[in-house]
C-alpha cells in the first residue's frame, strides 16, 4: 500500500496488435511487471486492437461476461498484482457485442461498462451501451469508467461524478489531434475528479480505407483541478505510476462560493434530457 492517504494509479500506454488476443495479453502482463499500484488503467480494446473489419472477427476475439480466456487471464493478473485493472475489450453478451471495459478487482467479480457513444465505424461492429455508467469502489476510491469518444458528451463524466466517482478511468484509442486530452482538463475541473486517459499508440488500417488510423498517445493523469500529473509522448510504450490523494475529489468547492454540483441550475436543464429524433448514435 502507498503512504496513508495516497493511492497509486498506473497507466500502460502501448500498441495492441490487431486481432491477436494472446500477444496483447502477454504485452499487458509484461508491461505491468514490476509496477505497483492500487489501480492500473489500460487503453480501449486493449485485448483485440481497434480496426476490426468484420463483426465475425470481433466476435471471435470478444470476451464473455460468464468467463473467457482473456477475462480469466486479466482476473488472474489483478489477483497477482493485488490491484484493480480497467481494461478495454470487446464484450459478447447474449446476442450483443459491445465496445466495453472490464473493471477487475482481486476477489471480486468483474464489472463492465459498455461504451455509450460509438465513434465512426464502431457502429458497424458494436451495439451502443444499453445501461448508465456506474461507479465501483476499490480500496476507498470511487472509480467511474467512460471510453474514448464519450469525452465529446460531457454528460457522461457528469453522470459519473453524480454517482460518486473520485476518479474517471478513460480507456482510449484516440485519433483526433489532441482534442480529448485537452477536453479532459475541463471534465476534471468541472466535476472535481481525477481523470486517467490511457490512450494507445501505433497505426492500424481498415482494409477498405487507404488512410491508416494513427493513434495519438499522450496518455495523461489529471488531478481534480485539471493539473497534468503525468503526460506520455505520442509514441512511447511504457507503464508509469502516479500517486494521488483520493480525498481531493471530495472537495467540490471551486472557489469558497462555488460548489460544482450544488450550484447547477437543473431547473433550466430539462432540454438537455429531451429525446432526439435519432435516439442517439445517428448514422449518416
Ligand atoms: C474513439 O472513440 N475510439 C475515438
Amino acid at each position: 500500500m502507498a503512504n496513508p492517504g495516497n493511492y497509486r494509479v498506473g497507466l500502460f500506454q502501448f500498441a495492441p496488435r490487431l486481432g491477436d488476443r494472446r500477444a496483447n495479453l502477454e504485452a499487458i502482463e509484461a508491461g505491468l511487471e514490476g509496477a505497483e499500484a492500487e489501480l492500473f488503467v489500460l487503453p480501449e480494446l486493449a485485448t483485440s486492437g481497434y480496426a476490426l473489419q468484420e463483426r465475425q472477427a470481433a466476435l471471435a476475439i470478444a470476451e464473455r461476461p460468464e468467463g473467457s480466456e482473456g477475462l480469466e487471464r486479466l482476473q488472474a493478473l489483478a489477483e497477482r498484482k493485488d490491484a484493480a485493472l480497467v481494461v478495454g475489450l470487446p464484450l459478447h453478451e447474449g446476442d450483443k457485442l459491445f465496445n466495453a471495459s472490464a473493471l477487475l478487482r482481486p476477489g471480486r467479480d468483474p464489472v463492465f461498462y459498455r461504451k455509450l457513444h460509438l465513434f465512426y465505424r464502431e457502429r458497424e461492429l458494436f451495439e451502443p451501451g444499453d445501461r448508465p455508467p456506474e461507479v465501483h469502489e476499490h480500496r476507498g476510491l470511487g472509480i467511474g469508467v467512460m471510453i474514448c469518444f464519450d469525452w465529446v458528451f460531457p454528460e457522461t463524466a457528469r453522470l459519473l461524478a453524480l454517482a460518486g466517482a473520485d476518479l474517471i478511468a478513460h480507456p482510449s484509442n484516440l485519433v483526433l489531434p489532441g482534442f480529448a486530452q485537452a477536453a479532459m482538463v475541463t471534465r476534471s475541473v468541472e466535476n472535481g475528479v481525477f481523470s486517467v486517459t490511457c490512450n494507445r499508440v501505433g497505426e492500424e488500417s481498415y482494409t477498405d480505407e487507404a488512410k491508416p488510423l494513427r493513434f495519438t498517445g499522450l496518455s495523461q493523469l489529471l488531478d481534480t483541478r485539471g493539473e497534468r500529473r503525468i503526460r506520455f509522448d505520442e509514441v512511447e510504450t511504457r507503464c508509469a505510476v502516479v500517486e494521488i490523494d483520493p480525498a481531493a475529489a471530495a472537495d467540490k468547492m471551486l472557489t469558497p462560493r462555488n460548489h460544482l454540483i450544488e450550484d447547477r441550475r437543473v431547473d433550466f436543464y430539462g432540454e438537455l434530457t429531451a429525446g432526439n429524433d435519432e435516439g442517439g448514435n445517428h448514422d449518416a
